[in-house]
């Protein structure tokens, strides 16, 4: 059958393009889905990257986030997600102590003593804890690269109470977190030595434990990294008191001594703070 012949860059009216076009509309902005389903029906573009011009109106941004932000009552999370990380589910009757010895040590590597000793001192010392990390869990079930500090220490403080909450600059790995963690994880989406400062002005109480995790560091430049680290523990100084541990992760990295903590340790060394355990984290405790 032949086609109508139409203007080129104009859909032809009939009651089914009229629908489509509305349709259109919807995504790429009033006035849009005419040009739109021109160009599908008349061009050779391909569709992908018409699509992708869409995704990136205002219109589609707008109608993307009214879609995701509505309806959300009652999305307070009581447990963690195990599956999303990769573990079976947990009993969440089972205390942390046994959940960590079954499901977590075992796939921590490199980090099994070192958060051994951080979760065994917590306990015996601050049995309602502040926890602050910077540095949130970005890559589900990714136990021996990054360690799911985020997931664990949520699990901490759902089982046996007290606060955890932690920073990071990227709203990716923000969402990553809050999608693995109960309603106990406070996720703070900002630069962290910005936020540290923050909550360093508003939060009476010392911490009981402070994470450092966050800027990557580069083996063969570790300056930038270490420079990063003091300025956080900088930030937070004011929620550090006698007791506070303080860890940071990826200390000792391919053989040498430092990495994230570097600059961290001479501060550290310099007021005799206690190291509890050193190896690929070094966990100091405040005197
Ligand atoms: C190594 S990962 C943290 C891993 C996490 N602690 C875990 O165990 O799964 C580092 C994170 O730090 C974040 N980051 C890097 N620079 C930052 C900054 N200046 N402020 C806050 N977060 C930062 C990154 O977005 C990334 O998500």
């Amino acid at each position: 059958m032949a086609r109508a012949s139409r203007r080129p860059g104009s859909a032809p009216a009939n009651s089914e393009n009229t629908r489509l076009i509305a349709l259109l509309d919807q995504f790429a902005g009033p006035g849009q889905g005419q040009r739109f389903l021109a160009r599908v029906l008349d061009t050779a573009d391909n569709t992908p990257a018409i699509a992708r011009e869409i995704a990136r109106s205002a219109a589609f941004q707008r109608l993307y986030k009214e879609a995701r932000t509505a309806d959300i009552a009652g999305r307070a999370q009581d447990h963690g997600d195990a599956a999303f990380i990769d573990i079976p589910a947990l009993d969440h009757n089972q205390p942390f102590e046994a959940q960590f010895r079954e499901h977590f040590r075992p796939r921590l590597g490199k980090r099994a003593d070192g958060f051994g000793m951080l979760f065994a001192t917590l306990a015996s010392r601050h049995p309602r804890p502040l926890i602050i990390e910077t540095g949130c869990l970005r890559m589900p079930g990714n136990w021996e690269g990054d360690g799911q500090s985020t997931f664990m220490f949520d699990a901490f403080v759902r089982g046996g109470g007290g606060h955890f909450i932690s920073i990071d600059a990227l709203p990716e790995s923000i969402d990553t977190a809050r999608r693995a963690c109960s309603s106990a994880a406070n996720l703070i989406c900002n630069d962290s030595v910005a936020g540290l400062y923050a909550l360093s002005q508003l939060l009476a109480a010392p911490a009981a434990l402070i994470y450092l995790d966050s800027y990557d560091l580069d083996v063969d430049d570790p300056l930038p990294s270490a420079v990063h680290h003091v300025l956080e523990l900088a930030a937070v100084r004011p929620l550090i008191g006698s007791g506070t541990l303080v860890c940071v992760d990826d200390y000792a990295v391919g053989g040498q001594q430092g990495g994230k903590g570097m600059i961290v340790d001479k501060f550290f060394s310099s007021i005799r703070a206690q190291v509890l355990y050193s190896g690929y984290q070094r966990l100091w405790s405040v005197p």
